[in-house]
């Protein structure tokens, strides 16, 4: 096979990366994709430094052993744990990594006021300091580590009133003095959006990084002259270290219906 017909790997620690594929098949419709989710050990947000970096590096071998041209790690906590590892480890390809999107957050408008959710590793390792130090001097910037959430996404619980109790609770403090935009720093969070809206009001203005994600992805594979220009649609596969149809069945509804609106 053609290197540009190969597929692009993309993986996550479960199925949360399923918002950064929706914005990968929109912007690249022609390219293949194998998507892998280790939901078997999700969440990785609340583990060590040590098991993420573990964590991520078998997700990726397990990819690059199927041949992929390139990999995305749609995963914010995978990312500042171990991209650089990654991209020393697999320096012929492109390695693409997400973190919040704080840059368009801060320069949406008047948003004096940003809250950032995010996983616990996430908003405590080196990646996001050095980020909120670039933007500090810009509006406050305030984070929130979300544990348990992850959860409700990984039992595809993304639209229950027990979602919206525990969001309720988890925003209160943000409720009483309301933020102006909050940025979703964990790819899991997109498919919960409508109700973490619903939570804040209409008023607040909701980003995450999976478009940025896509279009680097594009860019990369451009600049390398890999994309795949086969005319023919891409294909998607999924993987997932739970052996489990429903888990599969679920990453297909979630990419082919694009909409959070389902309990399953
Ligand atoms: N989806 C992941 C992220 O973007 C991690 C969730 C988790 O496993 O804790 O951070």
């Amino acid at each position: 096979m053609e290197k540009r017909e190969q597929p692009v790997g993309i993986f996550d620690s479960g199925i949360g990366g399923i918002s950064v594929l929706r914005e990968l098949t929109a912007c690249m419709p022609g390219e293949n994709f194998i998507y892998f989710g280790d939901s078997k050990n999700a969440p990785y947000g609340t583990k060590t430094l040590e098991e993420v970096r573990e964590l991520t590096c078998a997700d990726a071998a397990r990819l690059m052993g199927q041949g992929v041209k390139a990999l995305v790690v749609a995963c914010n906590t995978a990312t500042s744990a171990a991209i650089d590892i990654l991209r020393e480890t697999y320096r012929e390809i492109p390695v693409i990594g997400i973190e919040p999107a704080l840059k368009p957050a801060v320069h949406a408008g008047n948003h004096k006021r940003v809250l950032v959710m995010a996983t616990p590793m996430t908003l405590r390792e080196e990646k996001f300091r050095h980020l909120m130090g670039q933007y500090r001097r810009e509006a406050e910037i305030l984070s929130l580590p979300c544990p348990g959430l992850v959860e409700f996404v990984e039992r595809g619980e993304l639209d229950s009133p027990e979602l919206e109790q525990f969001l309720a609770k988890l925003f209160a403090d943000y409720l009483t003095h309301p933020v102006d935009s909050v940025v979703l720093g964990c790819t899991h969070y997109p498919l919960v959006r409508e109700m973490i809206q619903k939570v804040f009001g209409k008023n607040v203005q909701i980003f995450d990084g999976g478009e940025g994600t896509a279009r680097e992805t594009k860019r990369r594979l451009e600049e390398m002259g890999l994309l795949n220009c086969s005319g023919r649609p891409g294909q998607v596969v999924f993987e997932n270290s739970l052996d489990s149809p429903e888990i599969l069945e679920l990453c297909r509804f979630l990419l082919e219906h694009k909409t959070n609106h389902k309990k399953f």
